[in-house]
């Protein structure tokens, strides 16, 4: 990010990308483009079976194959000195013994001096197995669903009111497992450095998080390990953790004394790095005549590996979206013979408002009342779970600029009312919710001679536009122009920034952007004393008093007002679909997403942010699915061929809109998150919509056209 790279604010649309042009350009580099001296490459075998042991491995052929250096496997690899210590739910750890937990469960690993050689030699390998008998099927095993923790269950007032009141809805819902497939694989440059001392280029979304982990795993100090990862092509929870390929890749670079490089192939990003889990949801929920909710009732079961319990928990979100006196959530898991998943964009509620808001939307028409004026009776002005005000929601508002942008007036509450060009049209809402957290975080703000800015913290930015968002903080609150500032991240040894995850970063690293550059210009005002301007000529400052710099840092992290409100950012999703009643096909129209995330810091990245959630959010409602062959345990879908992510033919205008009030009960910047709110809500609006196109409730995603034809949409 130097000062050509950077582009000028414009006073409609803010700050282009600080980053935009190296990465439209090439010159950003990602962690497989890192070829260090001496490098090689390693190639993972994966298992064919889903549930055994490995029998027996014959790796001569391949070791003899040209320019291979190693095959590694549970037989020969070297020891691990955190393995033992893991508890005895954790993730896989690597050539550790014979044991196979999934199909695609990583076997042995070739390293070669070209990538082909390695690839070719990994082709060499032979595995044989002894096949135990697998279970991956959620929906034929419900019964063996247990509590993840204690608190997988939570009552306020009678579980069962909803079963009494005049008017109820009772469904089951289904949302598949989905996989992230950001852009970029995931990869890693492994090198070691000394016996106890590794420099790393990877994906991740936390480059401290990675230090510590790998520090763990293979029992060194923590500031022995470099982590690298300044440019992150789309990760979307995916890589919060670090995975057994990257242990892999550190090993083979141990056994082999070179650096070794590893990048998964889009199969393997299917399998072995994590998904949003197939999840079964069953809800209750009953009104009043005149549509006030009396109870809720939201059950799930989501499905996770037999060596991890992952619970993301979406039936959470019923406990505080709208006011009811009387409501159940519990969230229980189901050990499967697959991979482990993990936090995908939006974990909990992205899965749980698809059930509820659903579910709202069909109580809606059992009363015959418009589905925002159900929404706005059953309003929660404060939070219904702990009883506390929130921190700030303007979702009213948010109802109203979307209605408006949408023409919700044109909308008819009879199903099957409206055409446009042959197609059925149909008009459908969902609101939307995420907890709005602040991470500690720390920040460097340094002021040189030459009167540039550095402001240094070691957050990733997966995309987002975490360094856009912070320059531009940086420069408004310094009275700077954005070309006089560069913003260092993503490289373990800067001050401590929290994970790119949970929508946090804005609130966390924004704010300590905002507080460090405040102290820095206090600094120059003790400099400079009674009677300086508002906003000195920093390098003028310098130069006067004989200074070849002038620095801070700071720390901040959220205090107690953490304790004193409910903090959640909202967001409310409209769009209008078309349906073709012959072939069930559906394309949307149009949709608008309206946010309510406090005050937005960065337009141009922030409406970036709510179009690609929104785009995943209609992925997700329409044609994304991870589809297993349960006779084998195995992924019969893993490709950009096989699972449909959308592309550009599939995506109308899109409408980004923002609340933009800021929410300073929270932060000294007043913002919130969006990174989550722009996905959770859209499938449901999209299913509700298909459901005013058509008459048809479809409970199961994705919507695909079997799903309406089957249904009888044929007219
Ligand atoms: Mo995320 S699931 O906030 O990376």
């Amino acid at each position: 990010m130097n000062d050509k790279t950077l582009n000028k604010p414009s006073s409609t649309t803010g700050m282009s990308r600080v980053d935009g042009r190296l990465k439209v350009t090439g010159q950003a580099k990602y962690a497989a483009e890192f070829n260090v001296k001496g490098l090689t490459y390693g190639v993972l075998v994966c298992s064919t079976i889903t549930k055994g042991s490995i029998r027996s491995i014959d790796s001569k052929q391949a070791e003899n194959a040209p320019g291979v250096l190693a095959v590694i496997s549970h037989l020969n690899c070297p020891k691990i000195l955190g393995y033992p210590a893991e508890p005895a739910k954790a993730p896989i750890k690597i050539f550790y013994d014979d044991k196979i937990l999934y199909n695609g469960h990583p076997v042995t690993m070739v390293i070669a001096d070209t990538f082909e050689r390695a690839q070719h030699a990994a082709s060499l390998v032979k595995v044989d197995y002894n096949e135990e008998k697998h279970i991956t099927s959620l929906k034929d095993n419900l019964n063996g669903a247990v509590a993840p923790h204690d608190d997988a269950e939570y009552k306020r007032g009678d579980p069962n009111a909803w079963a009494t009141a005049p008017v109820k809805v009772e469904q089951e819902y289904i949302q598949p497992s989905e996989v992230h497939n950001p852009m970029e694989l995931h990869a890693i440059v492994a090198r070691w450095d000394a016996d106890d001392k590794i420099t790393v280029w990877d994906k991740t979304q936390g480059v401290k998080d990675t230090q510590s982990n790998i520090a763990r795993i293979f029992g060194i100090p923590v500031e022995n390990v470099q982590v690298h990862s300044k440019f992150v092509g789309g990760a979307f929870g995916g890589a919060l953790q670090v995975w057994q390929h990257e242990v892999a890749a550190i090993i083979g670079a141990k056994v082999v004394k070179r650096p070794v490089k590893l990048m998964l192939t889009r199969a393997d990003m299917f399998t072995s790095v994590g998904y949003r889990p197939l999840t079964w949801q069953k809800i209750g929920i009953g009104a009043t005549t005149d549509g006030k909710l009396v109870g809720i009732n939201h059950q799930a079961i989501g499905q996770t590996s037999t060596y991890e319990d992952f619970a993301e928990g979406p039936a959470d979100v019923s406990r505080q979206l709208y006011d009811c006196p009387n409501a159940y959530t519990s969230n229980k898991i189901l050990s499967l013979d697959v991979g482990s998943p993990t936090w995908m964009r939006g974990p909990g509620p992205a899965t749980g408002t698809f059930a509820l808001e659903s579910a709202m939307d069909e109580l809606s028409y059992l009363l015959n009342i418009d589905p925002i004026e159900l929404r706005l009776k059953n309003y929660a002005e404060t939070d219904p779970e702990s009883g506390k005000p929130f921190s700030g929601k303007n979702l009213k508002d948010a109802y109203k600029m979307g209605a408006e942008s949408i023409g919700w007036h044109n909308r008819q509450q009879k199903p099957g009312a409206l055409t446009k060009d042959g197609w059925l049209l149909g008009y459908g809402v969902s609101g939307g919710t995420f907890g709005a957290d602040r991470e500690p975080a720390t920040v460097k703000a340094i002021m040189l001679a030459d009167g540039t800015l550095i402001v240094q913290t070691a957050v990733s930015d997966i995309g987002p536009g975490t360094g856009t968002m912070a320059v531009s903080v940086a420069a408004e609150t310094m009275g700077i122009p954005v070309e006089k500032i560069r913003f260092d991240l993503g490289d373990s040894a800067l001050p401590n920034a929290p994970q790119q995850g949970g929508s946090t970063i804005t609130s966390s690293v924004g704010s300590a952007v905002y507080m460090a550059c405040n102290a820095l210009k206090e600094k120059f005002q003790q400099l400079i004393g009674n009677g300086g301007a508002d906003k000195p000529d920093y390098a003028q400052v310098l130069k006067q008093h004989n200074l070849p710099k002038l620095e801070v840092s700071v720390d901040s992290k959220a205090g107690a007002e953490v304790d004193k409100y409910a903090m959640y950012s909202w967001s409310v999703h409209f769009v209008t679909v078309l349906v073709n009643p012959l072939t069930g096909v559906v394309k949307l129209d149009k949709v608008t997403c309206v946010a309510d995330s406090g005050r937005i810091i960065s337009p141009k990245t922030a409406r970036s942010q709510i179009i690609g959630g929104a785009i995943m959010g209609i992925g997700m409602a329409l044609t994304e699915e991870t589809v297993i062959d349960h006779r084998y345990g195995k992924v019969m879908n893993a490709s950009f061929a096989d699972y449909h992510v959308p592309v550009n033919a599939d995506i109308p205008q899109i409408e980004a809109l923002f609340v933009n009030k800021p929410d300073y009960n929270i932060n000294p910047l007043g913002a919130k998150g969006m990174g989550e709110i722009a996905l959770i809500g859209m499938a449901a609006a999209v299913a509700n919509a298909v459901y005013n196109a058509t008459g048809k409730r479809v409970r199961e995603l994705p919507i695909t056209p079997d799903k309406l034809v089957d249904w009888g949409v044929v007219s």
